[in-house]
């Protein structure tokens, strides 16, 4: 059964009555570009075929009323009075306050909620969450629905409410996705552009099986090590500093703040990169700076894991992989595979086994679809 019928069927049997709608907001796998979108700079992520999904419907009080299929504890709250607890609720809840924040008229509602982004692997089941309740507070509330500004409030739940420093991209690409193409993203303007995904290749998600637990700290690190390196060239992002000037002027900087500057910088250059690339549908530039990207993340920010790496190793060898990397914040969770389509099985099969062998965790690998962004169905 689709997760759009369950919600339903869930719905139905609790209330007795038919929702009155039911939205849907995707996870994410980025295909490159990572830790770039809190320096200004460029993202290329897709929104994939896993999302969360709400079916609701309005209360004439100002309360809020969640059941998960997915955990026990159902939410409650008042829109009047919201308290900081801990878990999923706090994404809703999150999105609750910063639009009551910026004075919107919000209404209650109740429904049930369900989605199959896994938790913990870096595939943005938070952004997810927080764009599905966004769409239903605006659906409910008539709140007019704009993918960036309502991106923006996904951030700042994260940021104000939740407390992880995050970026732009996970929420920017789960309002904005578009089916069939990643999405270029200038997380300074907030542009998009859509951009294929090249002719003959899949993206296949590899999730090693291992999940990350208490990384905010050191995501937030990251953040500051790059607002460092900023202040060192006066600048208000990295997205401002030339390689030329970054040349010029390395040796000065602390070497840890080297290196994070170094990755930012360079990986906004193969972002852009692989634009070209995949304009030109060349699957094999594309895979070379995946490949680097993964080495940049590994080496110079220092983002990776162990079973990411070995991962990455084991795509490498199959000759029909074009390219891999971790996808994300990284620690753990999720890498991602730039596969030819017509061996995409045989890859499977292959990197399975010998993920298996090395580090004796059973991975998930699955070719996923590009879908749309947040949507009311
Ligand atoms: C997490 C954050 C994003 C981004 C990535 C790394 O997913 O939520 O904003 O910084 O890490 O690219």
């Amino acid at each position: 059964m689709s997760l759009q019928s369950l919600v339903i069927e869930k719905f139905k049997e609790r209330y007795q009555t038919d929702p009155s709608l039911v939205v849907r907001a995707p996870g994410r796998v980025n295909l490159i570009g990572d830790h770039t979108d809190y320096n200004d700079g460029f993202v290329m992520p897709l929104a994939i075929d896993r999302a969360a999904w709400i079916a609701l419907r309005p209360r004439s009080d100002r309360e809020v009323h969640l059941h998960s299929l997915d955990y026990p504890e159902a939410l409650t709250f008042s829109l009047d009075d919201m308290q900081k607890g801990s878990g999923w609720a706090e994404y809703v809840k999150g999105v609750a306050w910063v639009l009551k924040k910026q004075g919107h008229a919000l209404s209650g509602w109740e429904g049930v909620v369900t989605g199959n982004v896994p938790m913990g692997a870096g595939l943005s089941s938070s952004a997810a969450l927080e764009l599905a309740t966004a769409r239903a507070f605006s659906a409910v509330s008539g709140i007019d629905w704009d993918a960036a500004t309502m991106a923006q409030v996904g951030q700042q739940a994260e940021n104000e409410w939740v407390g992880m420093e995050c970026g732009i991209m996970d929420q920017m690409i789960s309002a904005a996705g578009q089916s069939g193409h990643a999405l270029l993203i200038d997380c300074r303007s907030l542009e998009t552009t859509a951009v294929p995904i090249p002719q003959g290749t899949v993206v296949v998600v590899l999730d090693t099986a291992t999940r990350r637990e208490l990384v905010t700290s050191a995501y937030n690190e990251r953040r500051a090590q790059c607002e460092s390196a900023a202040q060192f060239f006066g600048v208000t992002s990295l997205r401002d500093v030339t390689s030329e000037q970054f040349q010029a002027h390395a040796a000065e900087l602390a070497p840890l703040i080297r290196q994070r500057a170094q990755h930012v910088l360079t990986e906004n250059a193969r972002t852009l990169a692989a634009v070209e690339a995949m304009k030109q549908g060349d699957a094999h530039q594309l895979g070379k700076l995946m490949y680097e990207s993964h080495k940049s993340l590994r080496d110079d920010f220092e983002v990776s894991g162990d079973g990411l790496n070995a991962m990455v190793e084991c795509a490498r060898k199959v000759p029909s992989c074009y390219g891999a990397r971790m996808t994300g914040g990284g620690f753990a969770g999720c890498a991602v595979a730039l596969v030819d389509q017509d061996d995409v099985e045989n890859f499977r099969k292959i990197v399975s086994a010998s993920y298996q062998e090395a580090t004796q965790l059973t991975p998930n690998l699955y070719v996923c679809e590009a879908t749309n962004g947040a949507e009311v169905l």
